[in-house]
């Protein structure tokens, strides 16, 4: 299920969540992957939940006037991949900008995704592209061919459990420090 990372709460869920994919998991981006998209009120931030738990993210905002959509930050905890999370924030992502008017999503996609992209009906558009350093495939996606949304509320027993990260210090360097 898909919930919009509406309250201080789920926001803070869903920018740790994308910190421990693209910052400390793939290091992609240094520091934060927070931008001036984030501070932009009308910028979706999307939850993925299981059960109860937030376990991955999507963010999309229009990026023109004329129904230009862009859909990034698309990530799922390690322990929940594989079991179609990341297919239903993409579906979710679409599903919203089209019913918000919009005719078509853009997505800068890393290379190994790429044909996890086209089986959900994303078109390549260009050459690829360096993005933080990157290759990335500059990818389509038509809106009109969007689904409907299934959209809910975020659970009151909503929680994140960040798995521990794959570099954190053993508890025996916590303890000595
Ligand atoms: C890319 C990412 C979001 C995909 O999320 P996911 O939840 O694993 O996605 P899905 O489960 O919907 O599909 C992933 C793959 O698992 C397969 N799959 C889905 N359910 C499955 C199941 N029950 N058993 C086996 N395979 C399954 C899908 O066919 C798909 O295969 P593909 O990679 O060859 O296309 C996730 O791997 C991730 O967070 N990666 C790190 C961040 C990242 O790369 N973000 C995208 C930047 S472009």
């Amino acid at each position: 299920m898909c919930w919009r990372a509406l309250t201080p709460a789920a926001l803070s869920w869903h920018l740790r969540i994308r910190h421990r994919i693209f910052v400390e998991e793939q290091r992609v981006i240094p520091f934060t992957d927070v931008d001036d998209w984030d501070r932009d009120p009308d910028t979706v931030h999307v939850l993925a939940g299981r059960g109860s738990v937030a376990v991955g993210t999507v963010r999309l905002y229009r990026t023109d006037t004329a129904g230009r959509w862009k859909g990034d930050r698309l990530a799922v905890l390690p322990g929940h991949r594989a079991g179609i999370v990341g297919m239903r924030l993409v579906r979710f992502a679409v599903s919203t900008a089209a019913v918000a008017g919009g005719d078509v999503m853009d997505a800068f996609v890393q290379l190994q995704n790429v044909n996890f992209f086209e089986r959900l009906g994303w078109e390549h558009n260009g050459p690829p592209v360096a993005y933080y350093g990157l290759p990335h495939q500059p990818m389509t996606f038509t809106l009109s061919e969007a689904g409907s949304i299934s959209e809910s509320e975020i659970p009151d027993d909503a929680c994140l459990r960040l798995p521990a990260a794959r570099d954190a210090p053993s508890p025996l360097l916590v303890t000595m420090s």
